[in-house]
């Protein structure tokens, strides 16, 4: 199975993808975070607390504090620590390396391809991608949980979160000679979950801990009437994960995706360029066989 670094603000959302990738097949390296949901000590915070949760010794490395470029703006539906209502704490800490450093190393040093799923702003990622080339070539692809096609976006009108926070990034991730995964938020809407799925989820102490993290985010979208009336949560990022495990549970095309970064009402929309070379761009996606996935991954029965 695929070796795979995951590079996360959590966030809600963020900690499910840890957590359903840390149960599953994947061989996770590490997490590197960054800043976005809330603070880079938060997101790192949050990090550790998680891996402690599913009982890993996964290291946890801390990196961008801030966009290459630009302001950023914190999400609302997270709670006040970025995990809504779990208030686990942790004595674990945070490896002495920064995030950037273990990720180079650890592509320099390997003889097989990695995977990065990039499910926060872009940044640590494009930093790399700019500053050490010759590490280049060693990434087999990065899934990238980011921008919003042909929708309305959640952190303005027209961008979505993780783009709006670092559009320069983002641009440099999906423009890079690698082979690049994007999922947007328009296909991650196809997915919602309710309490019912954390609600099977078999072991008691690990229910107990989803159904607290996902409690007040999920009634935050079924009383956000922004957009359309959603009858439980949208938990992005766990999508990438199920990428990963199985592509064939999405749809993709292959097209340019460009990235706005004019500074005004349109900063960090995304939209397809006429160019079929660039990125695969999800689509659709099988919602039900995504949401069984992640439950068997979860209970262990797959
Ligand atoms: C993205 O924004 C963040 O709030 C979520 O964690 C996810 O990565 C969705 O737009
Ligand atoms: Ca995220």
């Amino acid at each position: 199975m695929n070796r795979i670094i995951i590079d996360t603000d959590p966030g809600v959302d963020d900690a499910l993808a840890i957590a359903f990738a840390l149960s599953s097949p994947l061989d996770v390296i590490g997490v590197s975070t960054v800043f976005g949901n809330s603070s880079v000590a938060d997101s790192t915070q949050n990090a550790l607390t998680i891996v402690d949760l599913l009982e890993k010794n996964t290291p946890v490395y801390a990196g961008a504090r801030r966009p290459m470029n630009g302001k950023s703006k914190r999400a609302s539906s997270h709670g006040k620590n970025g995990l809504g209502g779990l208030e686990l704490k942790t004595n674990r800490t945070q490896q002495q390396a920064g995030a950037q450093k273990f990720i180079v190393e650890q592509l320099r040093s390997a003889n097989e391809p990695i995977d990065i799923v990039a499910i926060g702003p872009a940044t640590n990622i494009a930093l790399i991608l700019k500053n050490y080339p010759d590490v280049v070539a060693k990434i087999g692809q990065v899934v990238v949980m980011a921008g919003v096609i042909d929708a309305a976006g959640n952190i303005t009108d027209k961008a979505e979160f993780n783009a709006y926070n670092d559009p320069l990034a983002l641009q440099i991730v999906l423009s890079a000679p690698i082979r690049t995964v994007l999922i947007p938020a328009d296909v991650c809407r196809k997915v919602v979950f309710t309490t019912d799925v954390f609600n099977r989820i078999r072991n008691e102490g690990m229910r107990d801990a989803m159904l607290k993290l996902t409690a007040a985010y999920i009634t935050y979208y079924q009383q956000n009437d922004d957009f359309e009336t959603f009858e439980g949560g949208v938990m992005y990022d766990l999508l990438a994960v199920a990428y990963i495990l199985n592509p064939t549970l999405f749809t993709t095309i292959n097209s340019e995706v460009r990235v706005n970064l004019d500074g005004g009402p349109d900063y960090g929309m995304t939209t397809l360029g006429d160019s079929k070379a660039g990125s695969l761009v999800a689509r659709d996606v099988d919602a039900s066989r995504v949401k069984g996935l992640f439950l068997a991954t979860l209970n262990g029965t797959i």
